[in-house]
């Protein structure tokens, strides 16, 4: 598909279904590709920017493991401080700046639209790793490859979306991809952390099929995957209301082998105790591989956009 070429990765509504599967095909393709080798060809010569204005561990690294397995070259920075942003530089400046050295840009910011703001700035390609509250459309996609690899389908599960669905950017891009596949989708959040009226707009005018409720054990007992969130701490204005969410939903083993002993749990992580540790060694438990397969669906968007495979 050369329509990848050149394209920004800003949103997870911006792709059809065929684009989806083709990601996700590439992606597969990579992931056995490694089995038998450390490192391919395909970006030799070929930087990428990593600019996270934003803390990360995953999305960085799996960025930065996935150019390296390409055979490129990485430059980029984990935090704004040590950047010329502490001397007030604008982020358009730094983006055109970095667009002199880089073909392929991915980046984190604080702000809504900043990865818009930016890939409109850039000659090269912006791959959006998380604007604030907004999108993380990279993620979506790692998780939809994750589902498809645990499960070994899409089409007609249902899946359980639980934790903070107002501020967790990997859930506001996951809803957009799922709803071009036959998911039905249960949403478990407290009151204050719903998600927003106009995802779930966005998602009855496309015909989606989706329920939200605070109870998380009668979801599970429907489930075919749960997907949990962290309550985002560095979304609130008020600390005291963190501090009343953060315990709303805990996952412990003993809820999957009382209810769903079968449940797929993915996490984009990081968790801090909204899935208890003895969880980790549950069959289910993917999501250490799911940080994993953030490698190889992160290698197929580079080379997709670069149009090093098409
Ligand atoms: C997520 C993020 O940054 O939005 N993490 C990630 O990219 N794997 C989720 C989170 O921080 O809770």
């Amino acid at each position: 598909m050369s329509e990848f070429l050149g394209m920004d990765i800003l949103h997870g509504g911006q792709f059809s279904r065929d684009q989806l599967e083709h990601i996700m095909d590439v992606a597969e393709d990579f992931r056995r590709r490694l089995e038998t080798h450390k490192s391919l060809d395909l970006l030799r010569g070929y930087v990428m920017a990593a600019l996270f204005f934003e803390p990360s561990t995953r999305t960085r690294l799996s960025f930065e493991t996935a150019m390296y397995r390409l055979g490129g070259n990485v430059i980029g920075f984990s935090s704004a401080e040590s950047t010329s942003v502490a001397k007030g530089e604008t982020l358009a400046d730094t983006i055109r700046t970095v667009d002199q050295y880089a073909d392929v840009i991915a980046m984190r910011h604080p702000a809504i639209g900043s990865a818009a703001e930016a890939a409109a700035i850039a000659e090269a390609p912006v791959l959006n790793g998380g604007d604030g509250a907004g999108q993380h459309p990279t993620q979506a996609l790692l998780d939809l490859y994750t589902i498809r690899r645990e499960l070994g389908r899409v089409d007609g599960i249902t899946l359980v979306l639980c934790g903070d669905l107002k501020f967790g950017r990997t859930v506001h891009s996951g809803v957009e991809i799922y709803k071009h596949y036959n998911v039905r989708l249960i949403f478990v959040a407290p009151d204050a952390l719903k998600m927003p009226a106009e995802v779930t707009e966005r998602l009855r005018a496309a015909g989606v099929q989706f329920e939200e409720t605070t109870d998380l054990p009668a979801a599970l007992k429907q489930a075919d995957a749960l997907y949990m969130t962290r309550i985002q701490k560095e979304r609130f204005a008020d600390p005291a209301e963190y501090e009343k969410l953060k315990g709303s939903y805990i996952l412990t083993r003993e809820m999957i082998e009382q209810i769903n002993p079968r449940l797929v749990t993915l996490h984009p992580l990081p968790r801090v105790n909204e899935i208890a540790t003895d969880v980790d060694s549950h069959p289910g438990a993917a999501y250490f591989r799911q940080a994993k397969n953030g490698v190889y669906t992160r290698m197929a968007l580079l080379a997709l956009v670069t149009g090093r495979v098409s």
